[in-house]
C-alpha cells in the first residue's frame, strides 16, 4: 500500500529562547530534524513532505532533498499545518502518516506498527498513545462507558475529570489517505487562539462512524517531544544511552558509560576500550583494539586499529594504525601520525605529518610540517612557522634527530639523518648527515653514520 509521511515543523518553538529554529538543536551532534526525516525514509520511499514555517530556510538547507517542503506561512495549528500538505499529496497515496520533526526518538518500527494497524483495520485514523502518570501537557483520549474512543481533548480544554485521564495522544497517526483529504479542510476553528486542531479529526471520525483504533508506543521515551531546552537534554541522554548500548553490543568495552558521549555518526571498531570522559564527534572513524581516554575529545578525525589516545585533544586529524597521543596531546586540522608514531606530553601538532615511528616525546609544536620516518624530535622543539604575515614549511628528512629545544625558523629543511643540538636556532637547511648547532645554528661537521640518529634517545626525558 502506498504512503506518504508528513512531518510537521513549522512551529514558533518559543520556548527554547533560541536565534536557532527549534529543529535544527543538534542532538547527538546533529540536527533534531534529520532523526525525523530518516525515519520517514525508513518507512515510505517517496520522500516525506515537511511543513515549514519559522527558519524555513535554514531548515531546507540542512535537510536538503532528503525531504521536500511546504510553506505554512502562519502558524495556524496543527490541523492547518496538515491541510497546507493536501494539494502536493492528495492522491498519491492510500495512507498518509504525521509525525513530528520535535520528537526525534520515534523509531521505524512504532510507526510501522501503526501502519499496519490502520491497513488491516480500514480506520479512518489509527493514534498512536501512551498511558503516562505523567500527563506532559498531551491531549487527552476520551473515552465513552463502553470504551469506545470519542475525542481527544487538549489539557488547556480538559475538565477536571478529563485531565485525570492517564491515556495521552503521543500526536502521531496514521489515516485513511482519503478520508483526511476529505476532512482536513472540515476542521473548526478553536479559540482563544484560533488555531485549527488535527486531533478534532477523531471526534469527526467518530461522529462519522468510522472507526478510531488506538497504538500504545511501548516504550515512553519514543514519544519525548522537544519544546525546552530541559527536554532536549533528556532526549539527548536517551539518545545517548541507545547510541552507547549499540556500540557495546557491537564490541566496544565502555568503562564507564554514563561519562562517555559518541555522536551519532562516530564509527567505532571492535576491542575498542573507552575510558571515562571520553567524547567523540562529528565523523570520525575508530579502528580495531585502540585505547582511548580517560578525559580525551575526539572530532572528525580518522584512528586506525590499536592507537591510544590519553587525556588528549585530536581535531580533523588522522592517526594511522599503532600511533599514540598524549598524555595532554593535542592533534589540529590536517595533523598525522603515521604508522607506530608516537605524540607525548604536551605536544601539539597542526598540519603536519609524522612520519611512520617517529618521535616527538615532550613539550614540541609542530606546524606546517613534514617530519620523516624514524625521526626524533627532542623536547621542546619548536617550528616556527609563522613571520607574523605567512606561514612557512619545515621539512625534516628521515631519522634525523632535533635535539632539545632546537627552533627550526621555517621556510628550513634538516636533512636525512642529520642532528641538531641542544638549543640550537636553525634559520638555513641542514644537509643530509650534517651535524649544526649553536644560534643561529652552523654546520660543524656530519653524523658518524647515517640513521645513527634513530637509535638515539638522548636529549630529552
Ligand atoms: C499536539 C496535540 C496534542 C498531543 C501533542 C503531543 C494538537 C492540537 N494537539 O499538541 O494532542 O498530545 O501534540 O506532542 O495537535 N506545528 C506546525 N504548525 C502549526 C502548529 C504546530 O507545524 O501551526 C508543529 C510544531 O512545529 C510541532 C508540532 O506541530 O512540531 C506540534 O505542535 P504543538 O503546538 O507543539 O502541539 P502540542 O501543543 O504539543
Ligand atoms: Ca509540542
Amino acid at each position: 500500500m502506498s504512503l506518504e509521511v508528513v512531518i510537521l515543523a513549522a512551529g514558533q518553538g518559543t520556548r527554547m529562547r533560541s536565534e536557532l529554529p527549534k529543529v535544527l538543536h543538534p542532538l547527538a551532534g546533529r540536527p533534531m530534524v534529520l532523526y525525523a526525516v530518516e525515519t520517514a525514509r525508513l518507512l515510505s520511499d517517496t520522500p516525506p513532505l515537511l511543513v515549514v514555517g519559522r527558519g524555513a530556510d535554514a531548515v531546507r538547507q540542512v535537510v536538503g532533498e532528503a525531504a521536500v517542503y511546504v510553506e505554512q506561512a502562519e502558524q495556524r495549528g496543527t490541523g492547518h499545518a496538515v491541510l497546507q500538505a493536501r494539494e502536493r499529496l492528495v492522491g498519491r497515496s492510500e495512507q498518509v502518516v504525521v509525525m513530528y520533526a520535535d520528537m526525534p526518538l520515534l523509531s521505524a518500527e512504532t510507526l510501522r506498527a501503526l501502519v499496519d494497524r490502520q491497513r488491516t483495520s480500514g480506520a479512518a485514523v489509527v493514534m498512536l498513545t501512551l498511558v503516562s502518570d505523567d500527563p506532559r501537557g498531551f491531549g487527552r483520549v476520551v473515552r465513552d462507558e463502553r470504551g469506545a474512543v470519542v475525542r481527544i481533548v487538549e489539557e488547556a480544554a480538559a475538565t477536571e475529570q478529563e485531565r485525570a485521564i492517564r491515556e495521552l495522544n503521543a500526536g502521531v497517526y496514521c489515516f485513511d489517505a482519503a478520508w483526511l483529504w476529505q476532512n482536513v479542510d472540515r476542521i473548526p476553528l478553536t479559540q482563544p487562539k484560533g488555531e485549527y486542531y488535527l486531533t478534532d479529526l477523531i471526534g469527526m471520525a467518530v461522529a462519522q462512524g468510522r472507526g478510531v483504533e488506538v497504538a500504545p508506543v511501548a516504550d515512553e521515551n519514543e514519544v519525548l517531544g522537544i519544546n525546552t531546552r530541559v527536554h532536549l537534554a533528556e532526549a539527548e541522554a536517551v539518545l545517548r544511552g541507545r547510541i552507547n548500548r549499540q556500540w557495546m553490543e557491537a564490541g566496544v568495552t565502555m568503562t564507564d558509560p554514563a561519562t562517555t558521549y559518541i555522536e551519532a555518526e562516530v564509527r567505532i571498531g571492535p576491542d575498542t576500550v573507552l575510558e571515562p570522559g571520553t567524547i567523540l564527534r562529528g565523523r570520525t572513524a575508530i579502528g580495531q583494539g585502540c585505547h582511548i581516554g580517560p578525559h580525551t575529545l575526539i572530532v572528525d578525525s580518522t584512528l586506525g586499529d590499536h592507537c591510544r589516545v590519553t587525556f588528549s585533544v585530536v581535531e580533523g586529524a588522522v592517526m594511522e594504525d599503532r600511533s599514540n597521543v598524549g598524555p595532554f596531546g593535542h592533534l589540529r586540522p590536517g595533523a598525522r601520525l603515521c604508522v607506530g608514531a608516537h605524540m607525548g606530553n604536551f605536544g601539539e601538532v597542526k598540519n603536519a605529518t609524522l612520519g611512520p615511528g617517529a618521535k616527538m616525546g615532550h613539550f614540541s609544536y609542530l606546524g606546517d610540517a613534514e617530519v620523516g620516518a624514524g625521526a626524533n624530535i627532542g623536547a621542546g622543539t619548536i617550528t616556527c612557522n609563522f613571520d607574523g604575515e605567512r606561514k612557512h614549511r619545515t621539512e625534516i628528512g628521515e631519522g634525523a634527530f632535533i635535539g632539545s629545544d632546537t627552533m627550526l625558523v621555517a621556510p628550513v629543511r634538516v636533512g636525512r639523518g642529520a642532528k641538531t643540538g641542544a638549543g640550537s636556532v636553525v634559520t638555513h637547511d641542514v644537509p643530509d648527515g650534517a651535524v649544526a648547532y649553536g644560534v643561529p645554528a652552523r654546520v660543524v661537521g656530519e653524523t658518524r653514520k647515517r640513521g645513527d640518529a634513530e637509535t638515539g634517545d638522548r636529549g630529552e626525558g
